[in-house]
């Protein structure tokens, strides 16, 4: 996987005039043709209602670069090739016709760029016309010719609940195989997250206490600063049930629960995380398990940020939850009764991501009193973002006569240890569909899987049961119910 260049191929991006193209994808391929880890015979064709020619679509992708590429200054050598390999088409979602035209066009791109019949077909448009364009592709694109390859990408959301995700499930196999599909969850991309099976499965010391023994509880932080922008009515529809719990959360408790793959491939490693999703249960012990909050108006940075419903496209009486707290519990062996806290939440004070591992207390205090209540259990943090690293807390003495026990830790910093930026999380998920590696992709069972948990909570909403909507100042983190939800055991969110 490593260091392989990708065989040539063309990739079709439907939805080449979106914020995804401009943002992510096209500054994610000129970083790869950067780093000369695409063949020379690579292209890539956008489609998309807007009219745009060849020339008026590179100028724009130019800009992309510019903007959002790792690399600046752009490379004017590197940019001119890059350039070269970029195509544009016009066309309607729904008429065949247009899938003709652009088959055609994919035809001469090959014999011009040597691509060789592989196609990577990348869903980039809104999911209401997934279904229309899997079927052009599927019937009139022909997904895989003899001795080329075809495979798509399908970015999030897959499905809106646990019936919508098994009906486009449905639909995705009427003409591609499970191996050709790769579900984007960004997170899987991220460095830090690859790290965390590096981490527990590289390494002989963590494993042995990674479980009910030894572990307390975990908790898991996915903090935001921003709003939601201009995505309102995306966002009406979601909420972060579905923007983040539903995947990036669940995919962070997969990663940190699961057992050791029996080898490092593919469908060893997703067999694994679809156990522990399975063995999954939100705690209904006390209440729905949930906690919902709305952010209201505040500060955030030092800047005033309106409240949700003043949002673009919101609607002034929405309930839809910006900030969810729940607990998680897992019923296999390793984990039995540790619960699990997650928390996610938009206009918190800070951009946060970690995954922290609470152990449980010495089973016996050597130590005074007064010193024992300054001993803090020991903690295990992995900082998926921004400040990349892990740390471990744990009890030192302090100097001089006494006994006085003071928390310390030891820090890992990925910016100290290796002096190379990671590359963007895209980087590496394109290049790994170009490979053919689904290890970082989710498998259809594994998405259905953290639907059949979320849907239900969902539906205990809708219909008024569970936890009510409370607001909470942006800024702040989250709803007072929060605090009371976790303090309830006898626990605390961490301070961040
Ligand atoms: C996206 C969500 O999937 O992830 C966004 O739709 C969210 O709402 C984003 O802001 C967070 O990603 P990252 O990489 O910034 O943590």
């Amino acid at each position: 996987m490593f260091g392989k260049k990708p065989e040539p191929c063309i990739m079709v991006i439907f939805g080449a005039s979106g914020d995804l193209t401009y943002r992510k994808l096209i500054p994610a391929l000129y970083d790869l043709v950067a780093d000369d880890l695409l063949p020379a015979e690579f292209a890539m064709i956008g489609f998309a209602r807007k009219p745009k020619t060849n020339e008026s679509f590179r100028q724009e992708m130019r800009s992309a670069v510019e903007e959002f590429s790792r690399r600046k200054p752009i490379d004017e050598r590197i940019w001119e090739r890059f350039a070269r390999a970029l195509h544009y088409q016009q066309g309607d979602y729904s008429n065949p016709d247009d899938y003709r035209v652009l088959c055609q066009r994919l035809e001469a791109i090959d014999r011009a760029h040597g691509s060789g019949g592989n196609r990577l077909y990348y869903l980039a448009t809104p999911p209401e016309v997934y279904n229309t364009i899997i079927e052009h592709v599927g019937t009139i694109l022909c997904p895989e010719r003899e001795g080329s390859w075809a495979r798509i990408i399908v970015e999030k959301p897959f499905g809106h609940d646990l019936a919508s995700a098994r009906a486009l499930n449905e639909h995705l196999h009427r003409w591609f195989r499970e191996d050709q599909i790769y579900r984007i969850d960004h997170y899987l991309g991220k460095e830090t997250v690859q790290n965390i099976l590096v981490f527990r499965f590289a390494n002989g010391i963590f494993e042995p206490i990674w479980d009910r023994r030894y572990v307390d509880h975990v908790q898991i932080t996915v903090a935001e600063t921003i709003g939601i922008g201009n995505r309102g009515s995306y966002y009406e529809h979601a909420g972060v049930i579905r923007d983040i719990m539903q995947n990036h959360m669940l995919q962070l408790v997969a990663l940190t629960a699961m057992e050791p793959p029996a080898e490092f491939t593919a469908d060893a490693v997703r067999n694994e995380k679809v156990k522990v999703l399975k063995a999954l249960r939100v705690d209904t012990s006390r209440g729905d398990g949930t906690v919902r909050g709305q952010y209201g108006p505040g500060v955030v940075n030092g800047q005033f940020v309106p409240g949700y419903t003043q949002e673009e496209g919101v609607a002034p009486d929405s309930t839809t939850e910006t900030y969810l707290a729940m607990k998680l519990l897992i019923e296999n062996w390793r984990w039995a009764g540790v619960p699990f806290y997650v928390r996610s939440g938009k206009r918190l004070p800070k951009r946060v991501t970690e995954i922290a591992i609470q152990f449980k207390m010495p089973p016996l205090l050597l130590f005074s009193q007064r010193t024992a209540s300054e001993i803090q259990p020991n903690l295990l943090v992995l900082n998926i973002q921004p400040d990349e690293g892990i740390s471990l807390r744990f009890g030192a003495k302090v100097p001089g006569s006494g006994e006085n026990i003071q928390p310390v830790v030891m820090d890992f910093k990925y910016g100290a240890s290796f002096k190379v930026p990671a590359p963007d999380a895209y980087e590496r998920l394109l290049l790994d569909a170009m490979l053919g590696d689904g290890t970082l992709f989710t498998r259809s069972d594994e998405v259905e899987a953290a639907w059949a948990l979320i849907t239900p909570v969902i539906e205990r909403w809708k219909a008024g049961e569970g936890s009510f909507i409370e607001l909470y100042r942006a800024g702040t983190w989250g709803p007072k119910q929060a605090d009371d939800f976790i303090a309830a055991d006898g626990r605390a969110w961490r301070k961040l």
